[in-house]
C-alpha cells in the first residue's frame, strides 16, 4: 500500500480505512497479531485483514461487518488526526486544478499543518514530482514526516521545520507552484517568488478573512505577479429522499358525476388518498459555510 499507488492485497504495515458507514470511518495501521475493537466486534488483523483484498467485507466477532478500503488522500482528509484546521476536498480540488499540478510538478507549501493538502498534492505530482513543505511548529513538522514515511510517500516530499516568512522554502528557482496556508501570507510572497522557476509558475494563498486577502493581493502586485484573482468555492450536497406530494383537488371533471375517490366540495381541499410518492434530491437545510478565500496569481517571465 502507498498513498500514491494502488495495491490489491492488504499487507502488514499498511494504513487501511475501516468503513462502518458514510459518517463513520477510521484509519488503522495493520499489524500481525493486533486486534481492533469496533461497535460490531473485534477485527483480528492476522486473520481478518492480512492477505485479503482491499474492498473486502470483513465480519467482526459480534457478527456485524465493515468494509476495508484502500487509503486515498480524500479518505485520509476525512479521517486524519487533526493537529490544525485542515483543507477539505472542495478547496483541494480547485487548488489542484488552478495551480495546474500534474505528475512531475515541483511544489512548495506552507504550513504543512495536518498534511491534508500535502497528501492530495503528493498523489497528483507522483511519481516524479516533489513537494517542499515548510512548518515552523516542531511537533507538527515531525508528525507530518512520520506520516509521510508510514504512507510510503516520503521519497516525494521534504519537510522543513522553519519560519517561511523569515527563511523561505529552502529552495530557489525550482517550483512550478507555491501554496500558502498561513496567517500572514503577504510576508511570504517574496520567498514564494524566489522559490519559483525563473520562467514562472502559479501561486495560491488560502485565507479565511478578507483583510488577509487584501494584504496578500497588494504584496502580489508589488512583487510583479499577474492574473491575480480571488474566489470562494461553496459546496452544496443533496440528499436522495422519497417524498410524498399531495395532488391538488380541482374538483370532479363532470359535476354531474360524483367520483368516489374525491370527497365532495364541502370536504377537505386536499384529499388524503391522492398523493404521489417519488424519489428526489433534497437540498440540506444547512449548507457548509465559509472555509476561506483562494487567491491565485501567476509569476510570469520578465
Ligand atoms: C491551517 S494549518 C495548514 C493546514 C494544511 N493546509 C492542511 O490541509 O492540513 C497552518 C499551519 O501553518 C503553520 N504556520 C503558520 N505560520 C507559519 C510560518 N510563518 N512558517 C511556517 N509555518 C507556519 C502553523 O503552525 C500551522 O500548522
Amino acid at each position: 500500500m502507498s498513498f500514491v499507488e494502488y495495491s490489491e492485497l492488504i499487507q502488514e504495515g499498511d494504513v487501511a480505512i475501516i468503513f462502518l458507514g458514510h459518517d463513520s470511518m477510521f484509519p488503522l495501521m495493520v499489524q500481525s497479531g493486533a486486534q481492533t475493537q469496533t461497535r460490531y466486534g473485534v477485527i483480528r488483523h492476522s486473520t481478518d485483514l492480512i492477505g485479503r483484498r482491499y474492498g473486502s467485507k470483513v465480519t467482526c466477532s459480534k457478527g456485524g461487518w465493515v468494509y476495508v478500503l484502500h487509503p486515498t488522500p480524500e479518505l485520509w482528509t476525512l479521517n486524519l488526526p487533526h493537529r490544525t484546521q485542515i483543507l477539505y476536498a472542495t478547496d483541494i480540488a480547485n487548488i489542484t486544478m488552478m495551480l495546474e499540478l500534474k505528475p512531475g510538478s515541483v511544489v512548495c507549501e506552507s504550513g504543512t499543518g495536518s498534511g491534508s493538502l500535502s497528501h492530495a498534492m503528493l498523489r497528483t505530482i507522483a511519481p516524479t514530482g516533489h513537494l517542499y513543505t515548510v512548518e515552523f511548529h516542531q511537533q507538527r513538522a515531525e508528525k507530518a514526516t512520520e506520516e509521510f514515511r508510514e504512507h510510503k510517500v516520503d521519497h516525494l516530499v521534504t519537510v522543513l521545520n522553519q519560519d517561511v516568512c523569515k527563511d523561505g522554502f529552502g529552495v530557489t528557482g525550482v517550483a512550478d507552484a507555491v501554496f500558502l496556508d498561513i496567517p500572514s501570507p503577504w510576508e511570504a510572497v517574496g520567498h514564494a517568488k524566489s522559490a519559483m522557476k525563473r520562467q514562472g509558475g502559479r501561486l495560491c494563498s488560502f485565507s479565511p478573512c478578507i483583510e488577509q486577502v487584501q494584504r496578500t493581493c497588494a504584496a502580489l502586485a508589488e512583487h510583479g505577479f499577474g492574473e491575480i484573482c480571488t474566489l470562494e468555492v461553496l459546496l452544496r450536497l443533496y440528499d436522495v429522499r422519497a417524498v410524498s406530494l399531495p395532488l391538488p383537488d380541482f374538483g370532479p371533471d363532470d359535476p354531474s358525476r360524483t367520483d368516489p375517490g374525491v370527497p365532495d366540495r364541502a370536504g377537505p381541499s386536499v384529499p388524503t388518498n391522492t398523493a404521489v410518492t417519488c424519489r428526489t434530491a433534497i437540498a440540506p437545510r444547512e449548507m457548509a459555510g465559509h472555509t476561506g478565500y483562494l487567491t491565485f496569481a501567476s509569476k510570469s517571465l520578465v
